[in-house]
């Protein structure tokens, strides 16, 4: 064994440590409310959101790599007629999913304490493959990111969560603070913690994060961010550049509003036009610096030697087949609303307040006819807007960078 290769082993040995006597997220009692909360038009939105071109399915094999307490017991919930795999390295975690599994008799888990390195020894390849917060606390990401995609099927897709540096660099104060004055996470320990951080000086960095994030003033929430013994952040080029690597592409990121130049305040200034003319991964990779508090980025990628799937475009004539399904989370609001406006579209998973789309009243017909089944093109005949092919494209765009709608594109040919 190298001297890098003894001292990755002794990191992971350490985040395993942490993680087994510190699970996470903090443990609940059930899953009832968040079973309630998923029905079909919710799981229609998000397949077609991960698979647009694909007609809609609620059977695929999920793979949750790193899944902690909670997370594949909720997937299995949130899927019924999906297989889902859970692995940890944490027994602690492993053993409170069980238990979850139990309590809502979840046919379809299977549970495992294994590693994401040595996720192939599961010896199957899984459509989707859900990784959240976890990653960027190996010592070698680059090798967890290939056992990941190695067990990606061809066509499958990876949504992948990492931390941000920019948002977290109260984060990283702290972090190196504690590491001087040597705190260990004992719960003794974490409460001294939470009360020193009460005299954090109020223009601290970490100050915003305190009072935005509730889960940071948790005692598991403070010693996941602030004690854990590894964690690193990726900026969106070293996001793309790590996809890359491993062999994967960026799909979408799961909410993409606040990395596009044509949404919210970014749009509106004198580098609008500027920040729009750039290519699609600068274009992402300037908004992270002009947004300046991102904390995490989450995308949905595929695997470079698969044959792309068809990108959502609306510059030929497929987009008039396109079947827009409303996103949960999304709200009208009709109030308070800005001069002309019949409303103002909202997604309530947006931390941002630039990010709202106005509407005028020949839009909210057209978004009241959107049912999840019917075209663009049958939406704008229902709402008698056929006379304005281009105001019915740019809306519909507009719907979709807003992250109020994402689009089944089954039904839609590439036209001659
Ligand atoms: C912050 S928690 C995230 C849990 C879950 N993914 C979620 O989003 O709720 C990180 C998890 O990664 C697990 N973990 C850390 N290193 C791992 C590794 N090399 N292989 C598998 N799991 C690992 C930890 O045990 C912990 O459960």
């Amino acid at each position: 064994m190298t001297d890098t290769e003894a001292q990755d082993a002794a990191l992971a040995t350490r985040v395993s440590a942490f993680y087994e006597s510190h699970p996470y997220p903090p443990a609940v009692d059930d899953l009832d409310g968040y079973g309630r909360k998923w029905d079909d038009a919710r799981r229609r939105a998000e397949a077609h959101l991960v698979w647009p071109a694909e007609p809609y399915r609620d059977d695929r094999s999920i793979l949750v790599a790193g899944c902690g307490t909670t997370q594949a017991a909720k997937l299995a919930l949130r899927w019924p007629r999906a297989q889902v795999t859970g692995i940890d390295v944490s027994a602690a975690s492993v053993a409170f999913a069980e238990g979850l599994k139990r309590k809502h008799g979840l046919a379809n888990l299977q549970l495992r304490r294994l590693s994401v390195e040595r996720a192939p020894e599961l010896g199957q390849a899984f459509e989707h493959v859900v990784c959240t917060g976890v990653l960027h606390h190996l010592p070698d990401p680059d090798a967890g990111l290939r056992a990941l995609h190695d067990v990606l099927e061809p066509g499958g897709a990876l949504q992948l969560m990492v931390y941000a540096p920019y948002g977290r660099a109260g984060i990283y104060l702290i972090q190196d603070y504690c590491r001087r004055l040597g705190i260990q996470p004992t719960a003794a320990e974490v409460l001294d913690l939470i009360v020193a951080l009460r005299a954090l000086p109020p223009d601290h960095p970490l100050t915003p994060l305190l009072r935005k994030s509730p889960d940071l003033l948790t005692r598991e929430g403070l010693a996941d961010a602030l004690l854990n013994p590894l964690d690193r952040a990726y900026s969106v080029p070293q996001l793309l550049d790590y996809l890359a690597r491993g062999g994967l592409r960026l799909g979408r990121w799961l909410r993409q509003a606040p990395y596009l130049a044509q949404c919210g305040g970014p749009a509106a200034t004198p580098h609008g036009p500027r920040l729009a003319k750039l290519s699609a991964d600068e274009q992402y990779a300037a908004l992270e610096l002009f947004r300046g508090t991102m904390v995490r980025h989450t995308v949905v990628a595929c695997r470079s030697d698969a044959p792309p799937a068809a990108a959502i475009d609306f510059s030929g004539d497929a987009w008039r087949d396109y079947v827009p399904v409303r996103l949960p989370d999304t709200l009208v609001v009709r109030e308070k609303l800005p001069a002309g406006a019949a409303a103002v579209l909202i997604n309530r998973t947006h931390t941002y307040t630039d990010i709202y789309l106005p509407i005028y009243a020949r839009q909210a017909r057209l978004l009241a006819a959107i049912d999840g089944t019917r075209t663009i093109a049958q939406i704008a005949q229902i709402a008698q807007a056929t006379g304005e092919r281009s105001a019915a494209r740019d809306f519909f765009q507009a719907l979709w960078r807003y992250d109020q709608v994402v689009f089944d594109t089954s039904g839609s040919a590439p036209r001659p």
